[in-house]
């Protein structure tokens, strides 16, 4: 089977961390998102996989290549002009022949990507969405189904006088090659505005699968740290730690005896820790990192290359690569772009965003 990935978006709401990053390239675990979803489509037997690209796409194809280390073929496709979510998908129309998958490329999840497609053949649908539940559905667009699952209609951000339905679009579909028709080519089309009530308006089966396996849309810095608290608390079924007090380090590194390591913690190759260090899970601390004595790191996610001095403390913050963190300066509740520069004694607290190369 194929699958088509979306990753041509701009990326704006998880910035700075994608300003020179492409989103689907933002480590999780210390592992490019896009990598996760490789497997994850690798175990249920997708062999074809087209990127859909337009932003920064070539740092994606570097790291991937060919995608044999992955088991899968890939192709890439880079559009001209942004063509929205549907419009991407016409634009590799010529790839496409038989029923395939298209995801999101920003969506963290477990679905049973298997048993959404033996759904689709069964009901002989056009198009199957998936469904995940959230707590507060005012924020999304809803979907409303009949007792089969048939889609009856779309409800754009209701108010809670309106709200039928808990189940968002989980940006995950199984679609027949007959819906690229529908499709109109050269064109920005988006497929959860457009397309699909197209599709539901002239009674086409428009069928969803509700799947309550863990979800997560990481397109902004603080569903970035969630998803890694999630991942590291053990809720999703596939790349979560042992134990929530595990602590998996990485190959080379320097560890002072007198560091202490709470987990659930990542460390990646070659990092450095120093004496009195203090790691406080839920911690992701990326390859090549160097932490100095005295620094705490709390309930933080640490890229490649970043080096603290003495006596940093870091809490609830994302700090992109090569970031340079000076003696006794804070970041807490922050979010920093690549190659950015704290100066010693500064403090950064809850809401800043640094943009990469900036010195603050
Ligand atoms: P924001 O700018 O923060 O809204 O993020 P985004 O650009 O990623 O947009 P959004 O989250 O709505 O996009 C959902 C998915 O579709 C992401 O994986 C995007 O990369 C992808 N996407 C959005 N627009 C396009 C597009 O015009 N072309 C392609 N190829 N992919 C797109």
């Amino acid at each position: 089977m194929k699958a088509v990935i979306l990753v041509g978006g701009q990326a704006t709401r998880l910035r700075p961390l994608t300003t020179n990053t492409p989103k689907a390239m933002a480590p999780i675990l210390n592992t490019p998102f896009l990598e996760h979803v490789f497997r994850h489509l690798h175990r249920h037997r997708v062999s074809d996989i087209i990127l859909a690209q337009h932003h920064l796409a070539g740092p994606i194809e570097d790291y991937l290549g060919d995608g044999s280390r992955f088991g899968v073929r890939v192709t890439y496709v880079i559009e001209d002009s942004p063509r929205g979510t549907a419009g991407a998908i016409k634009n590799v129309e010529k790839y496409l022949d038989e029923t395939f998958l298209v995801l999101n490329g920003d969506i963290f999840t477990d679905l049973d990507i298997t048993a959404m497609v033996d759904l689709h053949r069964q009901r002989g649908a056009v198009a199957t969405i998936a469904l995940t539940p959230v707590e507060d559905p005012t924020a999304y667009g809803l979907i409303e189904t009949d007792v089969r699952g048939r889609v009856m209609r779309f409800l754009e951000k209701p108010d809670w006088s309106q709200v039928t339905t808990n189940m968002i679009n989980a940006g995950t579909y199984v679609l027949a090659p007959e819906v690229l028709a529908r499709i109109l080519p050269e064109q920005k089309v988006s497929i959860e505005r457009e397309t699909f009530p197209l599709l539901v308006d002239s009674d086409e089966p428009v069928y969803a699968y509700p799947s309550s396996g863990y979800w997560m849309d990481m397109g902004t810095p603080e569903k970035y740290l969630q998803l890694h608290r999630d991942l590291l608390g053990g809720r999703s079924t596939w790349h979560s730690l042992a134990s929530p007090e595990e602590v998996r380090t990485g190959e080379r590194c320097t560890i002072h005896p007198t560091a202490q390591i709470k987990g659930p913690a990542v460390i990646g190759d070659d990092c450095s820790i120093g004496p009195g260090v203090k790691l406080v899970g839920p911690v992701v601390v990326g390859g090549g990192c160097t932490i100095g004595e005295g620094s705490v790191v709390e309930d933080s996610v640490l890229w490649w290359q970043v080096s603290l001095g003495e006596r940093v403390v870091v809490k609830n913050s994302a700090v992109a690569n090569d970031c340079r963190l000076d003696s006794d300066s804070l970041v807490e509740g922050s979010v920093l772009g690549n190659n950015v520069t704290v100066a010693a004694g500064s403090r950064l607290e809850t809401g800043s965003r640094c943009e990469p190369g900036a010195t603050v």
